[in-house]
């Protein structure tokens, strides 16, 4: 398969959202505000209103974004009855499934047949592996992983990698997808438990527990040193742009940037990886973190925990648009 054996990108005009709980609704309602039509299912009993609810609540915030295309329709959605009903005449699939090796192979034995010849499916997991999923389906080949970031109706990011049975194409039309559409696509080369952002989110999420656990800092400190320190910066920059600029200005000697980073933080930053520890998720360090995060964190109501998230990555993504306008996007 070539990438001409896939639908052009600017005939898709219908996809259809397997699984609509946290991460099928806001991919729903994304699909939705970019001009789509929507095909939906999911078995829940409640699924269909639970749906509707979510993208009614979801519009304003994309309105305020400015991600709704002209002339899209958050009613342009048909909640079907089957999973094969919805990907019979989709264009693309999405399909956002438990997170279960063998529910999410039933799911495909379903759909495997009803898939029409030329359309893609995209899986949202966020750590199984696409070859073990796609193994002996005939559109294996299809296949891809989609992995959002929560919620994906704000979040660009998308990570995209195949299985072993994936064609390189479908890899490459998936991208083309995604980026055409608002998203920010990125190329995995091949499968990694955790893909590559949950596994760059571990090792920061190993350090902060391994600070509390040791008693380096409390819960709250660590938290406020991110949200205050780098973690501002990684809101607009990627870690090797930071040390590039942390080594200053690049000079003819060949001084500065990640050059002069390296050569002058390495030996540092080297003693500093040697001391990292392994941390083990046993019984008994869950349950100190537990004790530890409930004490801090749980203190506070969920909801205004979640409502000062919602507001402040909403002034973030706001600001980020500057990326586009200011012409800083790559
Ligand atoms: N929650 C996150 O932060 C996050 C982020 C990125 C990716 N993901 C991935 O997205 C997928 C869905 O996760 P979620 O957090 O939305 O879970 P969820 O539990 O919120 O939603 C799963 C939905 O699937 C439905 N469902 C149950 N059986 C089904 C079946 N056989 N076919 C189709 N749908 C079925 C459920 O009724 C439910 O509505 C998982 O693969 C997960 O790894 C989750």
């Amino acid at each position: 398969m070539n990438i001409d054996d896939l639908p052009a990108q600017s005939t898709i005009k219908r996809i259809a959202v397997i699984g609509t709980g946290t991460i099928g609704a806001s991919w729903a309602a994304y699909f939705l505000a970019r001009g789509f039509e929507v095909r939906a299912w999911d078995p829940a009993p409640d699924a269909e209103s639970t749906l509707r609810d979510f993208i009614h609540r979801a519009w304003p915030t994309l309105e305020r974004l400015g991600s709704v295309e002209a002339g899209a329709d958050s009613n342009r959605m048909r909640f079907c009855k089957s999973p094969g009903e919805a990907v019979a005449e989709a264009d693309f699939v999405q399909e956002s499934a438990p997170e279960d090796l063998d529910a999410k192979r039933r799911l495909y034995a379903d759909i495997d047949a009803s898939l029409p010849p030329s359309a893609v499916l995209a899986s949202s997991t966020s750590g199984l592996s696409m070859s073990k999923i796609q193994a002996g389906f005939d559109a294996a080949s299809r296949f891809v992983v989609g992995h959002p970031f929560n919620p994906p109706h704000l979040i660009p990011l998308v990570e995209v990698v195949g299985g072993e049975k994936t064609a390189p194409a479908a890899v490459d039309w998936t991208l083309d997808f995604y980026n055409a559409h608002g998203k920010k696509a990125i190329r995995l080369n091949h499968e990694s438990p955790g893909h590559l952002v949950n596994r760059l989110q571990a090792a920061l999420w190993r350090e902060a527990m391994d600070a509390v656990l040791t008693g380096l800092a409390g819960v709250e400190d660590v938290d406020i040193a991110i949200k205050y320190g780098p973690g501002l910066r990684f809101g607009i920059m990627g870690p090797f742009e930071l040390c590039h600029l942390a080594g200053g200005a690049p000079s003819g000697t060949g001084a500065g940037g990640f050059s002069g980073f390296i050569d002058h933080f390495g030996d540092g930053l080297q003693s500093w990886m040697d001391d990292l520890r392994e941390v083990r998720l046993d019984p008994d360090v869950r349950s100190r973190l537990k004790t530890l995060v409930e004490e801090s964190v749980g203190r506070r109501d969920f909801k205004d925990i979640a409502g000062e998230r919602d507001a402040l990555l909403m002034a973030t993504m706001i600001a980020a648009r500057t990326r586009r306008e200011e012409g800083f996007e790559r």
